[in-house]
């Protein structure tokens, strides 16, 4: 290409500026810290069916509910075993050293979920409905606060 020789600086200019420009962004991209992910789909859907599950048995267990109930108790322990492999978005916010702790906690809490929920299907199955009312209400309504307090990020309003 024949530029006339007063063009030249300019561009010359021209080819530093985006050369600095583009130096500038591949130093920031590399200190800033990775976007955020989105927040998991999955752990969020888990969490819907555990509700779904627990509100349904917050009905109580009757012996003509009982193959019902039986069968929400069993979609709450499958939600529950979806949530606990995953981990939580509030970990982001927990100091590296402190992360791998936080997250074994949020899954024994859920953990102790289960058991509390196998608890509950004993008592059925033993026709202990009453037992297995209080389990419900008290064990589990307990956990999803603590767990909710402990675990769950507050995204405005959620
Ligand atoms: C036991 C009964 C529980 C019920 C019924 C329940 C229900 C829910 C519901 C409805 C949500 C909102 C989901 C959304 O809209 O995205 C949620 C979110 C959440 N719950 Fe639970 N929960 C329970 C226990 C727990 C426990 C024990 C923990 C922790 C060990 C926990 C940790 C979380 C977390 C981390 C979120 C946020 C999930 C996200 O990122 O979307 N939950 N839960």
């Amino acid at each position: 290409m024949n530029l006339p020789v007063q063009h030249r600086p300019i561009l010359l200019a021209l080819a530093l500026a985006a050369l600095c420009s583009a130096a500038l962004f591949v130093r920031q991209a590399e200190g800033r810290p990775a976007p955020s992910p989105l927040p998991d789909e999955a752990l969020s859907q888990a969490m819907h069916q555990m509700e779904q599950a627990l509100e349904a048995l917050g009905k109580g267990v009757k012996a003509d509910n009982r193959d019902a109930q039986l069968a929400e108790l069993a979609k709450f322990q499958s939600a529950v075993m979806t949530a606990k492999e995953k981990t939580p978005e509030s970990a982001e916010k927990v100091e590296e050293k402190k992360r791998a702790a936080f997250v074994a906690d949020y899954r024994k809490t859920l953990v102790e979920a289960l058991q509390f929920s196998c608890a509950a299907e004993t008592a059925i199955l033993d026709g202990k409905f009453k037992e297995a009312d209080t389990l419900v209400r008290n064990k589990l309504g307990g956990l999803k606060s603590t767990g909710h307090g402990k675990f769950k990020q507050d995204r405005g309003g959620k």
